[in-house]
């Protein structure tokens, strides 16, 4: 018997589970969230937050994106990533991070209105969630997914209510599995993946203790220690990272994972805190311990039928370059948007297949990428002759050898800084987290080709409006108040957006009969001299790529739709043409 019915139904109250229900909520779809367990994320484990992550945090509103600030460690406290031999020993290098190079950070802030920053996954998760009951999200905690069945016109879904041991069933017209790497939803559509589970092993051990001797200094999130075992399974060295500047703590510390994980109790986690801060006597309050493993795994396919997976549901890997929960809040950006299109009538479901042909390739990519940081740890072992292991003998003897002046020691010299530097495709990655460019059945290219990326794509965002990139940030001005807005800032909201300039008037009338016909919110901006909005420093003219009169048709997760180089002789005849390829009416 069906007890309870909704529109969507998400399992889980993740980061993915958690942005999709609050997205859906601001869109005004009705949608429930269930967790198994009877609250959210109980460590820290997410961390670094990118500037896409953010912009759909403003995108859910000014008060979530501030509220996000409010919490976090700001971007500057960030700093450089330290190897050293523990926080007390010696410090073998360090790299400019996450947006602290002078450069890096000027690309920064030039690609976005938002800023990196250090958010537990404890603050994020309750931000989210609370974002989502607050705007009609219903949900319902200590219930746990067991199976589903979806037939033409929905999906049944058996769950048991752990507070009561009795099996629920809930009815929904689409259903969204954000159960994380373990995903049973995944598992029972049936979708296919690509890689391995379990190819690594490592521990999380959480703790207070006020380290600010060892690190106020050189403020930073991660500090890397290189000791005996360190090279083992984790995450490529010993990891102590900041989670509260400077007294809470969480080290990452690898396993054989040939071997069976080991029970992390309070003496081997002080142990291990001890050795790598480099304090035999360092107290700690510990707070939790845990063993996980590193997956190195994507779903190929992320949709069956009414069925959709997304976050560590889809793409399974290590933190390396911290895009687990940005990427999982991202594919709830691209999703949800469309759930809703569909459900209110806008679009035909044939929309949907668009977010498995966007998304999965941005799975391969993030497990590809973060497994490949792992392995290029490994160089600076061997720049400080720590091929087979390391050896703390043997260590002291190379660190105290990189004194001399010899040319040997010049070579290890150079050696050890460029494998550091090299760390920058974990550590301050933009293209990586700003580069996606969507091919899809929701993206009408009309044939121009995709620009080549003239710097690193891994390293540098480079914008475009080519249709598929996301909308370039520029600031342009309000005619009334001169108060700076970026262009993403006049579009989202779950709304697609016009932008055009002067002589594109027409594409306006074009858009409103559009909207009449699908029954579409779709907002026009022309920007230019004395319209609503000015472009006085010509950023937004020299980003857009077409002539004033032309468009950018852009989607509510600032994706370009499609763009007109110049104004067509048929403006509404266009824009039919887009929606009707884009929506499927
Ligand atoms: P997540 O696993 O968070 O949530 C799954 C949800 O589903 C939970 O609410 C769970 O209770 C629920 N659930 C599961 N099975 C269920 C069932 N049968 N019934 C009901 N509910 C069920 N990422 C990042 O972006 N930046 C970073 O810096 C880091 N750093 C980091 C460090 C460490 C040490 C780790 C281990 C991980 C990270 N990550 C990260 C990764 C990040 O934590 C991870 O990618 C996200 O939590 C994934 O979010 P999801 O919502 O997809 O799954």
């Amino acid at each position: 018997m069906t007890d309870i019915s909704t529109d969507v139904l998400i399992i889980g109250t993740g980061p993915a589970g958690s942005a999709t229900a609050a997205l859906l909520s601001s869109y005004g779809i009705e949608n429930m969230a269930i967790n198994r367990y009877r609250w959210l994320a109980n460590s820290p484990r997410a961390h670094i937050t990118n500037q896409r992550t953010m912009e759909v945090l403003r995108d859910l509103g000014r008060d979530v994106e501030d509220e996000a600030y409010m919490h976090a460690s700001h971007q500057d406290l960030m700093g450089e990533n330290i190897f050293c031999t523990s926080l007390a020993g010696e410090e073998i290098g360090r790299m400019k991070s996450w947006g602290n190079h002078p450069l890096s950070k000027a690309e920064h802030q030039l690609s976005s209105p938002t800023l990196m920053n250090d958010l537990p996954q404890t603050f994020m998760e309750p931000l989210l969630f609370k974002t989502a009951c607050s705007r009609g999200t219903q949900a319902r905690m200590s219930t746990q997914y067991v199976s589903h069945e979806q037939d033409a016109d929905g999906v049944t879904t058996t769950c048991l209510d752990r507070l009561t041991g009795m099996e629920v069933t809930i009815r929904s017209k689409y259903l969204v599995g954000a159960d994380g790497s373990n995903s049973l939803v995944a598992e029972h559509a049936d979708l296919p993946f690509e890689g391995k589970m379990g190819v690594g092993g490592s521990m999380n051990i959480l703790f207070r203790a006020d380290l600010s001797q060892y690190v106020a200094h050189r403020p930073s999130v991660l500090y890397w220690v290189m000791q005996p075992g360190a090279d083992v399974g984790g995450i490529g060295m010993g990891l102590v990272r900041m989670v509260r500047p400077w007294n809470e703590w969480l080290i990452v510390w690898g396993y054989d994972i040939n071997q069976p994980a080991p029970e992390v109790d309070a003496e081997l986690a002080t142990s291990v805190a001890r050795q790598l801060i480099g304090d035999p006597d360092l107290d700690i309050e510990l707070l939790s311990a845990n063993t996980w493993t590193v997956n190195n795994m994507y779903a190929t396919h992320m949709q069956k039928d009414r069925v959709f997976i997304m976050g560590d549901a889809a793409h399974r890997h290590p933190p390396s370059n911290g895009l687990g929960s940005n990427t999982s809040i991202q594919d709830g950006f691209n999703l949800a948007w469309k759930l809703a299109a569909v459900l209110k009538g806008q679009a035909n479901e044939s929309l949907l297949k668009s977010y498995s042909e966007e998304r999965a390739p941005v799975a391969k990519q993030i497990v590809t990428r973060a497994n490949q940081s792992i392995g290029e740890t490994g160089p600076i072992f061997e720049a400080l002759g720590m091929g087979a292991g390391v050896d703390p003998e043997v260590m002291a003897e190379n660190l105290s050898a990189l004194c001399h002046g010899t040319p040997e020691a010049e070579t290890q010299r150079k050696a050890i800084q460029d494998t550091i530097a090299f760390k920058k495709y974990e550590f301050d990655a933009h293209g990586v987290e700003m580069n996606q460019r969507y091919k899809s059945s929701a993206i009408e290219a009309d044939g121009q080709p995709e620009p080549a990326f003239e710097k690193d794509a891994e390293l540098h965002y480079q914008p475009t409006t080519w249709p598929g990139a996301r909308l370039p940030h520029c600031c342009v001005f309000d005619k009334v108040n001169g108060a700076k807005h970026s262009t993403l800032d006049l579009c989202g909201k779950g709304k697609f957006t016009i932008l055009t300039g002067i002589g594109g008037e027409a594409w306006k009338s074009a858009a409103e009969v559009i909207a009449a016909d699908l029954g579409l919110d779709l907002a026009v901006h022309i920007i230019g001299p004395r319209q609503a909005y000015i472009d006085h420093t010509g950023d937004w003219a020299r980003a857009n790529e077409i002539s004033d009169s032309g468009c950018v048709l852009v989607r509510p997760d600032h994706h370009i739709a499609w763009r007109a180089a110049t104004l067509s002789t048929d403006p509404t005849a266009d824009l039919q043409r887009v929606f009707k390829q884009i929506l499927g009416k």
